[in-house]
């Protein structure tokens, strides 16, 4: 087999066969497929697409570069999300201890932020001594006592995603469909949960923009998932505007520890809600919707979801005292505030503005080996909907240098539109994808 043959083929948007894919992963992740090849075939992939089968293949073929988690030491199902990301989505932190504490085997598999959008685990190292790099019998021993166990991705969890994403990232390959559906599912399946929900971002802050797209992107996630033998279903979410009101990693703990206090903002919880009851009816413990969200709120409400926080900071090492005493998280030098230049409704706030207006400020990371600071961020005080007077603070800035500080500032402003009319208030969660096979 030539790879100059199989870039031939697709060019001609002749179909691979399940031979080709995995002789093509293979060779590629042991470098005896050099770049350049692999990079016409992205592009030729781009142009012709493939077919729900050819998905599928190199979806298995990516997760068969490197090793499978074997979770069988944990008793019961095991259950893991993810997100296509977005900005201010502190979902994990809240969900997680939430099913957790309610008895579902949390066995979650988190990356860190790159760009605009944050990760898990950079927020959860804000608690000091926290750790992710844990071994396989620490992650299992942890999910069996405690219910809940989050660990970054090894090295060796489909490798050869990893280096086919660095790829697609310098060669505007990203953003095809089936691309990022076998790279996401390729390491979800390898990460071993027996339940996988899938939280599908749209809109301005989110890889897809539209709400088709999602939806398409959902379906085809969904449809590899089943096929390898998974409970999975997708849930499309906003992200037209930051989810929440906190965006920085320790201004999104803080938030996330309220809204396990009780305290949650509405879009948060909803989201929370609805990815939650999904994962409890994929695991048989809710007979429907409404029990399983009443089961979750009642958990919230007793203290419980907040305790099983605590305890899962301590058992990766952390100091869960934070979580008892948001105080002692580390604050910004300086604060300032974004004012409404006019009165009126808040319109629109775009999302990927805010998240880069947070880069501005040294919150995200621009490079994989980048260092970002934990305390800096945004607080959105007036979210789409919502009436301002001219003048009336929209945001506050949170940052350590006032250069920095002055570039957010601008970047948060223009973020806000201001309209004469109230828009029309839409549904966080947009649609629901189940299994078609
Ligand atoms: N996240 C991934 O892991 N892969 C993609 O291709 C896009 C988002």
């Amino acid at each position: 087999m030539r790879m100059y043959d199989l870039i031939q083929k697709k060019k001609e948007g002749k179909i691979l066969s399940t031979e080709e894919i995995n002789y093509m992963i293979r060779d590629y992740t042991k470098g005896i497929i050099p770049d350049y090849q692999m990079s016409a075939m992205l592009m030729a992939i781009c142009f012709q697409g493939m077919d729900d089968r050819e998905t599928y293949d190199l979806t298995m073929a990516m997760r068969d570069s490197g090793e499978i988690m074997d979770l069988s030491g944990i008793y019961g199902l095991k259950a893991d999300k993810h997100s296509t990301g977005g900005v201010g989505d502190k979902t994990t932190l809240v969900l997680a201890p939430i099913l957790g504490a309610l008895g579902l085997k949390v066995a979650k598999m988190s990356g860190r932020g790159l760009g605009f959008t944050g990760g898990t685990i950079d927020k959860l190292e804000c608690f000091p001594g926290f750790s992710t790099a844990i071994s396989m019998e620490h992650f299992i021993k942890n999910v069996n006592d405690i219910g809940l166990a989050l660990a970054g991705q090894t090295a060796n969890l489909a490798p050869g995603d990893k280096k086919l994403y660095a790829l697609r990232d310098v060669t505007a390959t990203v953003d095809q469909m089936s691309l990022i559906a076998a790279s996401i599912m390729s390491k979800k399946l390898a990460a071993g949960s027996d339940i996988i929900v899938l939280d599908v971002k749209t809109g301005s802050g989110a890889f897809m923009k539209t709400l088709e797209d999602s939806k398409k992107l959902g379906e085809i996630m969904v449809d590899i998932g089943t096929r390898a033998g998974k409970r999975v279903s997708a849930i499309v979410t906003d992200m037209d505007q930051p989810l929440g009101n906190a965006v920085g990693n320790s201004l999104e703990v803080m938030e996330a520890i309220e809204a396990l206090s009780g305290r949650g903002p509405k879009d948060l919880m909803e989201v929370v809600y609805a990815l939650g009851a999904e994962m409890l009816l994929l695991a048989g413990m809710a007979e429907n919707q409404e029990n399983a969200e009443k089961m979750m709120m009642d958990c919230v409400e007793s203290g419980k979801s907040k305790e099983k926080f605590g305890e899962f900071i301590s058992s990766q090492g952390g100091d869960s005292s934070y979580v008892w005493d948001t105080e002692k998280f580390p604050k910004a030098a300086y604060e300032k505030g974004v004012c409404a230049p006019e009165k009126g409704f808040v319109t629109a706030i775009e999302a990927e503005r805010i998240g880069n207006a947070c880069m501005a400020l040294g919150g995200g990371r621009e490079t994989k080996e980048g260092s970002i600071d934990l305390s800096v961020g945004i607080m959105l005080k007036k979210k789409k909907g919502t009436i301002v007077e001219k003048g009336e603070v929209l945001a506050v800035i949170y940052g350590n240098d006032k250069e920095k500080i002055q570039r957010a500032g601008e970047q948060v402003s223009s973020a806000y539109t201001i309209g004469k009319t109230r828009p029309v208030e839409k549904p966080m969660i947009k649609l629901k994808i189940s299994p078609r096979i």
